[in-house]
């Protein structure tokens, strides 16, 4: 049976900057957060690093006509604030904007509409060594950022995404330690969280005023949680892992209040005295789309420490993970849950009915085997990306209203913390030589669009 797509249904694929830029040193940029955590030893797997990454930044010209070959319509990537702003503040360096505007500009002399995301996770250095983004100035110097990129940009550049995933940035960089800065300071990342979103809010009044016919959004990575019993301390376990996950963001944003119960969990490890009046009147300025990231479900069951008892190992320590042997996951050990796609829009959607959806990031690693042909055959990438399509294509026959969708992602990269070896690409980049060769997926994600139809 065919599955159509409605006409107009924006298909694109995404990247971000750190993970496939390289030449950090080039044409004035400065370091980042991202520079410095993966030259710090044992925090990226085989201490390896984004100096040149997939070499994108030589390599811009092949890439872009790789893209026009896949035909998506639309290209989402980001802008590296460290090459704008080397410092994280004042004047632009007009080099770094120079490789924006040659991509932005090669993107529309090839049809594809450019999807620029203004923070995907490389803070400048200069502002973490001033505090970071658990300093409430880190949102002041980020919406100043944004009005130097509209003013540059503004006139090419339609469709805006101002932060990705602020949870990961707060909770996976500034508590868990995972991620740049690579500090463990539950107290912190509940700071960063409100002034990430804080930044996201001064980011669209600056847009607006310099891009106003713009299409403004954010990214939220969703994850959905569920309780691994029916225990009543599981089932808290689920609502606390909710509401930090997901509520906790998408009601600020689209609902102007932190939910109450989310905000008593987060007493345990904060005063919570960031929180001035008049910032959820910020953080909640109109935005004309939301950006959902998702790419998993997870069960979750009571922990054993809670947040009291181990505060630096939160909010990992407040439930754990179940584990479920017989289900299929991902390379990254992430349970394959296409059904929980179609569930999260329904939900986003009856929630908040007036925002309209783009799936901004969806995808998969696997141990990807290259054939004697050189050809990666992923089956696998194919099937998890049709069974999430199909579950998108559900959502809108519940007249949930989604835009678009984009995978996650164009071509093998650096994947933070995991370094070189989870490839979620539809393009694989072989060893040193980075010479890219599509996968199967390529060409089944290219024919699926063009017929703007699931077949078969
Ligand atoms: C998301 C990130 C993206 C990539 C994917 C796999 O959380 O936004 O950069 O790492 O996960």
């Amino acid at each position: 049976m065919t599955l159509e797509f409605p006409p107009g249904f924006v298909w694109g694929v995404a990247t971000s900057a750190y993970q496939i830029e390289g030449a950090v040193d080039e044409d004035g940029r400065g370091p980042s957060i991202w520079d410095t955590l993966s030259h710090t030893p044992g925090a990226v797997r085989r201490g390896e690093n984004g100096d040149i990454a997939v070499d994108h930044y030589h390599r811009v010209e092949e890439d872009l006509d790789l893209i026009a070959t896949l035909g998506v319509g639309a290209y989402r990537f980001s802008l590296a604030w460290p090459r704008i702003q080397p410092d994280g503040r004042g004047a632009v360096n007009e080099r770094g904007l120079d490789f924006y505007r040659r991509l932005v500009d090669g993107l529309l002399e090839r049809g594809i509409t450019p999807v620029a995301t203004l923070y995907h996770w490389d803070l400048p250095q200069a502002l973490e060594n001033a505090g970071g983004w658990p300093a409430r100035d880190t949102a002041h110097r980020f919406a100043e950022y944004a009005s130097k990129v509209g003013d540059a940009l503004g006139d090419r550049i339609g469709y805006w995404i101002t932060i990705n995933e602020p949870w990961c940035a707060a909770f996976l960089g500034y508590s868990l330690g995972q991620h740049a800065p690579g500090r463990a300071e539950p107290s912190a990342a509940v700071a960063a969280a409100h002034h990430l979103l804080l930044g996201h809010g001064e980011a669209v009044d600056a847009l607006r005023a310099t891009a106003p016919e713009a299409t403004l959004m954010l990214a939220l990575n969703f994850e959905p949680t569920g309780p691994a019993t029916n225990s009543d301390a599981d089932r808290d376990a689920a609502r606390r892992a909710d509401g930090l996950y997901n509520r906790l963001f998408m009601d600020a944003v689209l609902g102007g209040a932190y939910p109450e119960d989310v905000l008593e969990d987060l007493t345990v490890v904060s005063d919570l005295a960031h929180i001035r009046d008049g910032d959820l009147d910020v953080i909640s300025r109109p935005v004309d789309a939301l950006g959902v990231n998702y790419y998993t479900t997870t069960l979750v069951r009571a922990g054993d420490a809670p947040a009291e008892a181990a505060p630096t190992q939160w909010p990992g320590s407040a439930h754990v993970v179940a584990h479920e042997p017989e289900q299929a996951t991902t390379a990254m050990g992430w349970r394959i849950d296409p059904d929980g796609l179609e569930r999260l829009l329904r939900r986003i959607s009856s929630a908040y009915p007036r925002t309209p959806l783009y799936v901004t990031e969806n995808g998969a690693a696997f141990d990807d085997e290259v054939g004697p042909d050189g050809i990666v055959d992923d089956v696998d990438r194919i099937a998890y990306l049709e069974g999430h399509l199909r579950a998108v294509r559900r959502a809108l026959d519940h007249r949930v209203d989604v835009h678009g969708y984009f995978v996650w992602t164009l071509m093998d990269n650096f994947e933070w913390a995991s370094g070189y070896d989870m490839r979620f690409g539809l393009i694989r980049v072989n060893g040193p030589s980075r010479e890219r060769v599509p996968k199967r997926s390529f060409g089944w994600y290219r024919d699926m669009l063009r017929a703007n139809a699931l077949v078969g």
